[in-house]
């Protein structure tokens, strides 16, 4: 898909405007603090999304003085599903979307209709924190492409939640505690190899892209490999049932459930070496934009819709030759990108640059 042109109306420190966008590469540079994440977010909340800076839908719309403006509203004309759509979101006491003038049931169907995938300086945690932030960004990733595995995923939860709470109070009547882990453990084997299994695909899909991005982006040099790390063998459901019941004795003793795929992880490894602990501030930023990348080709791949890509202060710390691949190389489809540097923009090369001044959005 391909946004045309955005409008925006008090959407947070941005002067009311609209701009047209080119169908490749969008620079938008310009100082601190100045609303280039502001501009981009729009193209991401006009999606149906909540704001990737984790603030609630109200922080959006304009302060001025103190005094929170009633409403915001985004406009976007695009591309999309071989024709000509408009959408428009409006924030206010609720948000509300129309579609081509159709009301949405919901704000966030808009989804199904507005493809976007974000690089936000809040995503390198996908590489630097816990094996939790590895597992959300799997799940997240998978459920919207598949809602099968969202469905499954809460049956998950909820049956492990049931597990915990009898582990908790297995000395009040262990007899039937044992009865009833017998059953929750046969219900955790059979969600749990799905979700693995969905899991593994989804990583398959991303290791079959990776290389010629990683590659692109380290002038061959780099390697990146993405394995899951599975707590229970392959996590096959008869894998699972006797990790489970290995661990019942132990599990019992910390009133929890110790393996299933709400403790697997997935490595990452560049040149052998793991990512958390060896890799340099641009191989790091670098590794989170090849998955942000293959994710837009995962996306285009299942929905036939190439989606936006929205990337964030992605160029700080990556070096001429990374910049260089990100502003010229990637290809087939529309990118965003905001920069502070003036030497960004000099190596650009194709597509428009926008500059940014006190929430004044200007096509230079
Ligand atoms: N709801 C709002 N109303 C008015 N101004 C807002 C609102 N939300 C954020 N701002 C202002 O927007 C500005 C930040 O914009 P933005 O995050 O887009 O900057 P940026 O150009 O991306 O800067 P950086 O290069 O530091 O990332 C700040 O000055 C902030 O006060
Ligand atoms: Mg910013």
């Amino acid at each position: 898909m391909l946004v045309r042109k955005v409008q925006f109306e008090n959407f947070r420190n941005l002067i009311d405007g609209a701009v047209e966008l080119d169908e490749g590469i969008n620079v938008i540079y310009g100082s601190n603090g100045m609303g280039k994440t502001n501009f981009i977010e729009t193209m991401w909340i006009i999606g149906g999304r909540r704001s990737f800076r984790g603030v609630k839908d109200n922080a959006l719309i304009k302060i001025t003085n103190g005094k929170r403006e009633n409403s915001a509203r985004i406009c976007a004309r695009f591309f999309s599903e071989n024709r000509e759509q408009t959408a428009e979101m409006i924030l206010g006491a609720k948000k509300t979307a129309t579609l081509n003038g159709v009301d949405l049931p919901l704000a966030s169907k808009m989804q199904e209709h507005f493809h976007s995938v974000v690089f936000s300086p809040t995503d390198l945690e996908l590489v630097e924190d816990s094996p939790q932030i590895r597992r959300k960004w799997l799940d997240d990733t998978i459920s919207a492409m598949r809602p099968k595995y969202d469905e499954v995923l809460s049956l998950y939860r909820k049956c492990l939640d049931q597990r915990n709470a009898v582990l908790k109070n297995y000395f009040d009547n262990k007899n039937s505690a044992e009865m009833m882990l017998e059953i929750y453990d046969h219900h955790l084997s059979s969600y749990g190899e799905f979700l693995i299994k969905q899991r593994r695909l989804y990583l398959k899909a991303v290791s079959d892209l990776i290389p010629p991005i990683f590659e692109g982006l380290s002038r061959g040099s780099e390697q990146f490999e993405l394995e899951y790390a599975c707590g229970s063998g392959c996590g096959l459901r008869e894998e699972l049932a006797i990790a489970l019941k290995t661990a019942r004795e132990n599990d019992i003793k910390y009133a929890s459930t110790t393996v299933g795929p709400h403790r697997d992880d997935v490595t990452l490894n560049i040149n052998g070496l793991n990512v958390k602990t060896f890799a340099s501030q641009g191989q790091k930023r670098s590794a989170v934009l090849a998955l942000k990348l293959c994710e837009a080709q995962i996306v285009e791949n299942n929905t036939d819709e190439r989606p936006i890509i929205l990337l964030d202060d992605v160029m700080s710390e990556l070096d001429t030759y990374r910049r260089d691949y990100v502003l010229n190389k990637i290809t087939g489809g529309q990118v965003f990108i905001t920069c502070c540097e003036q030497s960004t923009v000099d190596i650009q090369r194709r597509g428009k640059t926008f500059f940014v001044e006190n929430g004044k959005v200007t096509e230079k």
